[in-house]
């Protein structure tokens, strides 16, 4: 049994998580797989193998994806946070209200509210793009769609970011951020469906609990997941579009020439600033990977973005190219817990890059600043100096 090489970085140093690209890259030459001692984990660092390992919850489980005991607990009996035969039958009940066909009314809605924030945007000359875009955007979207109003609206943009950020290791950041997270946990385990609005998909899914189609209890559970994996990661990917246009002006120019580009200019954002840092999963036995072992019971650190800078799979990895389309690419994770909102996000990015492309020649960015944070990678304040209209 050979063991997995060594490496000293501590993979949530605050300026690894501001930029992990060096990191990434170094780790996934260094092997598919390197013990981090400071952290007690194994990162998992190339394509094929993230998707070997994601594709495998036997093997790989998820019922500790956490790296915090109290997180782990926390989330048991989530669809994020069980392996086969549990799962499949809780991710199918969160996931029919996010199908294809579930959305399909949902389009014209969104890509309307797109343009008109757009254009609004466009008329200023310039914007702060992270809490007028990027946080505005996906707040509107997914309160209206789970029938939040009132506190609950106003408090979704904490909620969300101290959901992601608790499932990190036991730092500061993860200890201040309890407190908030509990807030949601608690909201979630009191919410009935008479708090949601009428027609709302969220109000949809405690008629079901009422009916007995789905288990009692679970209503809760399904919202705190909605609000938990849908809000934060789509704040940095909406954020990541506006800062790439403005940095690769002759991308947005592309995208405006070739509006069939618009699905594949997303899925690169996705791909070039992948939104979750790391992901867990826990090894069900002793495991061989890339040539080395992995002791039962090891924690493993799924790194995303390393995936999909791979030069093992992509050509010119480090090149943001809108012509690309890498429908592959991990962002949005892989097999059986492939993300179950991806369908939604998809809307909410298109409408974004479509809206941008129809009403913008160029944007000027002055300031982007980022903070550190344990599972999502986003931008904090993003300044647009000049924004010229189409
Ligand atoms: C760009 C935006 C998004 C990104 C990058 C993203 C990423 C991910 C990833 C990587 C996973 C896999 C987790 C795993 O393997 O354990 C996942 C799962 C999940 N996502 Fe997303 N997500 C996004 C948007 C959304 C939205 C908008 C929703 C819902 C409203 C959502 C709901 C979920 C749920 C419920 C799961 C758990 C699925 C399961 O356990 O089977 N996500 N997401």
């Amino acid at each position: 049994m050979t063991a997995p090489t060594e490496s000293a970085i501590d993979i949530w140093d605050d300026d690894i998580l501001v930029d992990p690209y060096p990191a990434y890259a170094a780790l996934r030459e260094q092997a598919g797989v390197v013990h981090l001692p400071k952290n007690d984990l194994y990162v998992v660092t190339r394509y094929d193998i993230i998707r070997d390992v994601l594709g495998d919850p036997s093997t790989f489980s998820s019922t500790t994806l956490g790296f915090n005991p109290m997180v782990n607990e926390a989330l048991q009996g989530t669809s994020l946070a069980s392996d086969p035969p549990v799962h499949t039958q809780l991710r199918a009940t969160l996931s029919e209200n996010l199908t294809p066909r579930a959305l399909r009314g949902l389009k014209v809605t969104i890509d309307e509210k797109a343009d008109k924030l757009v254009a609004e945007l466009v008329a200023s000359g310039s914007f702060e793009a992270i809490d007028s875009l990027a946080r505005a955007f996906p707040l509107e979207i997914v309160a209206e769609l789970i029938g939040f109003s009132g506190h609950v609206k106003d408090n979704m943009l904490r909620w969300g970011q101290a959901a992601m950020q608790v499932i990190g290791p036991l730092n500061q950041r993860t200890q201040e951020s309890f407190p908030i997270a509990g807030e949601l946990y608690g909201w979630c385990s009191s919410v009935t469906g008479d708090d949601l609005t009428p027609g709302s998909i969220g109000r949809g899914i405690f008629d079901a609990e009422s009916r007995g189609d789905i288990p009692e209890g679970s209503a809760g559970h399904i919202i705190h997941q909605y609000l938990g994996a849908g809000v934060d990661t789509t704040i940095a990917s909406i954020g990541n579009i506006v800062a790439l246009f403005g940095r690769h002006p002759e991308q947005l120019q592309l995208v405006r020439e070739n509006p069939e580009l618009v699905p594949a200019a997303f899925a690169e954002v996705l791909r070039y600033w992948t939104p979750l840092h790391i992901w867990g999963r826990t090894a069900t036995r002793d495991v061989e990977i890339d040539g080395v072992t992995v002791p039962a019971g090891a924690q493993l650190g799924v790194l995303l973005g390393a995936g999909n800078r791979d030069a093992r799979h992509y050509e010119n990895p480090d090149v943001f190219d809108v012509t690309r389309n890498p429908v592959d690419h991990l962002s949005f994770g892989y097999g059986p817990h492939g993300c179950a909102g991806q369908g939604l996000a998809k809307l909410e990015g298109h409408a974004i890059v479509g809206a941008l492309a129809r009403q913008v020649q160029s944007i000027t960015i002055t300031d982007e600043a980022r903070v550190a944070s344990n599972m999502t990678r986003s931008i904090d304040k993003l300044h647009v100096a000049k924004v010229v209209a189409a």
